[in-house]
């Protein structure tokens, strides 16, 4: 049955940001209906992306009443800005998840990233996804700078966690190819939209409801408000990225970051299907460490695509570095051109979101304070499998079965073992509310050119103003709805980004991100509050 998916005939449309990934852009938008009465069900779930889809598949599988509503399209979020690794080579190293969880933590985290790679074979397997899903291998390499006890540490907590990962003295692919590297066998990718609208068809041929473009503005124990009508459910799961349900509690244990990728052709054959991740800047100033990740992915007869992202940074704060967000590409393009020198130009390049847990494992399960509220959220860089993982959790808690990884995701955890960094990280959190005493970008629109957004005003009035390509100017209060920060201008992603919690608004001040659910304020510029 063909839901039909595509409502005007454009590829790559909508998006959450003004570059638009391969993936989105290589096949055509799922746009289902838009909730238009109100309704009960028995689960609802806040989110089209791999979490909630995954999470709507099992339940509307196992015979319960699912209804999932997603405020863009299909995948129209972080999800299709991912570079989908599939991975258990989880990028915050197990020798530290080993310290901040014991071996046995470490051990469930490696299980259940291992179980997820299996879950989405076996959903690609039995519902006949055509999706370019390939097992490969996965390469840990040293960043620059770096030394091989790290790596040999890494290798020693990776085997005792349960994987069986090797040492590579080469780097397959790699120029140049001199390892040390470690190997992970028995990884996958696949292209993530195309899972992704395979899945929205199977779970709505299970007697799911999907809404897109219906925003859930108001959630709590009874339901959601969304675009107006109210949804009543037994069972309310947000699967939102940042969880939209929770003004503070969880936006203080994980931070936002920006990723950046850049995609060029590369003659077929000319590198093996792998995965590869560098080690990553332990020397930088974000706590993350940015790293390099790399795939390839079938493209043209001819060649495949080279995928490569990195260049990570604090949401709204790229400056900091003095890289600014425009700037990022052609880092990762000079990086490109030294290890892979067969790429061609850059075809695509596009920026996602990234939530970092403070303490490294992600949060699935009830939210702090509700019992039939659910959430997941802080993928860290390992969005696939953990927001299958998230599915796999939530099914069981909603089920009342078990779940032999549930204490381990539980959002009610304290980052007892990481308390420095967490109390580092809430200060340097609480330091962005500083913005309001530092200087504007721009003093009059004067110095605003077409086609750029920027931050106008001084001390608390600060003004978010973008002015198009034929010179109209949109104005709003550039204070975050969610709870007070001054937004910062993207001008790569063409987005008003806040630094707190990571929440993005349009050109217009439209909600991009949560965990803001309200647009930034609109100020009529006629009447005269701008200069
Ligand atoms: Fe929290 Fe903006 S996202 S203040």
């Amino acid at each position: 049955m063909n839901h039909n998916l595509s409502p005007d005939g454009t590829t790559g449309n909508f998006s959450s940001g003004e570059n638009h990934s391969y993936w989105i852009d290589a096949v055509a938008p799922v746009e289902i209906t838009t909730l238009s009465q109100d309704m009960e069900t028995d689960v609802l779930v806040v989110g089209g992306g791999i979490a909630g889809l995954t999470t709507a598949y099992l339940l509307a599988k196992a015979g319960r009443i699912v209804t999932l509503v997603e405020d863009g399209l299909i995948g129209s979020g972080e999800s299709g800005r991912t570079t989908a690794h599939i991975t258990c080579a989880l990028d915050d190293h197990y020798q530290y998840i080993e310290k901040a969880f014991g071996e046995e933590g470490a051990k469930l985290a490696a299980a259940s990233h291992m179980a997820a790679i299996e879950k989405i074979a076996s959903i690609i397997r039995e519902e006949h996804i055509a999706c370019d899903f390939e097992r490969l291998n996965g390469y840990l390499f040293l960043f620059p700078g770096e030394k091989k006890q790290y790596l040999a540490d890494e290798l020693e907590a990776v085997k005792r966690a349960g994987i069986p990962a090797q040492w590579m003295d080469e780097i397959p692919g790699m120029s140049p190819a001199d390892g040390p590297c470690i190997v992970y066998p028995m990884q996958a990718q696949f292209h993530i939209m195309r899972y992704l609208h395979e899945l929205a068809h199977v779970t709505l041929n299970l007697g799911a409801k999907i809404f897109t473009k219906t925003r859930a503005t108001k959630i709590d124990k009874h339901g959601a408000v969304c675009n107006g009508f109210t949804i009543k459910a037994q069972h309310i799961v947000v699967a939102t990225n940042t969880p939209v349900n929770d003004l503070v509690t969880m936006h203080t244990k994980q931070f936002p970051y920006r990723t950046y990728v850049i995609a060029a052709p590369v003659p077929k054959g000319t590198l093996p299907r792998s995965l590869w991740w560098d080690t990553g800047d332990q020397d930088s100033k974000w706590v993350t460490a940015p790293y390099h990740y790399i795939r390839t992915q079938a493209y043209t007869n001819t060649h495949d695509l080279l995928i490569i992202g990195g260049e990570d940074h604090k949401t709204g704060r790229a400056d900091e570095e003095k890289i600014p967000e425009t700037s990022r590409y052609q880092a990762l393009i000079n990086w490109m051109r030294v290890h892979f020198p067969a790429a061609g130009d850059v075809v695509y390049h596009w920026s996602g979101q990234v939530m970092e847990p403070i303490d490294y494992m992600g949060f699935i399960g009830r939210n702090p304070g509700n019992e039939n509220i659910y959430i997941i959220t802080g993928d860290s860089g390992n969005g696939m499998t953990h927001g299958t993982i998230g599915a796999m959790i939530l099914f069981d808690l909603i089920q009342d079965k078990a779940n032999p990884w549930a204490e381990l995701y539980s959002p009610k955890r304290l980052p007892m073992k990481e308390l420095g960094t967490y109390l580092s990280e809430v200060m340097d959190m609480a330091k962005q509310y500083g913005d309001y005493f530092t200087e504007a970008d721009i003093k009059s629109l004067d110095e605003l050119a077409p086609g750029n957004g920027a931050i106008l005003g001084k001390g608390m009035k600060r003004i978010a103003v973008y002015k198009n390509e034929n010179g109209k100017v949109n104005a709003c209060s550039a204070v975050c709805p969610h709870l007070g920060c001054v937004v910062q201008w993207n001008a790569d992603e063409k987005s008003f980004d806040c630094p707190c919690h990571g929440s993005r608004f349009t050109k217009e001040g439209e909600v991009i991100n949560g965990p803001a659910v309200t647009p930034l304020k609109r100020i009529d510029i006629n009447a005269g509050k701008l200069q």
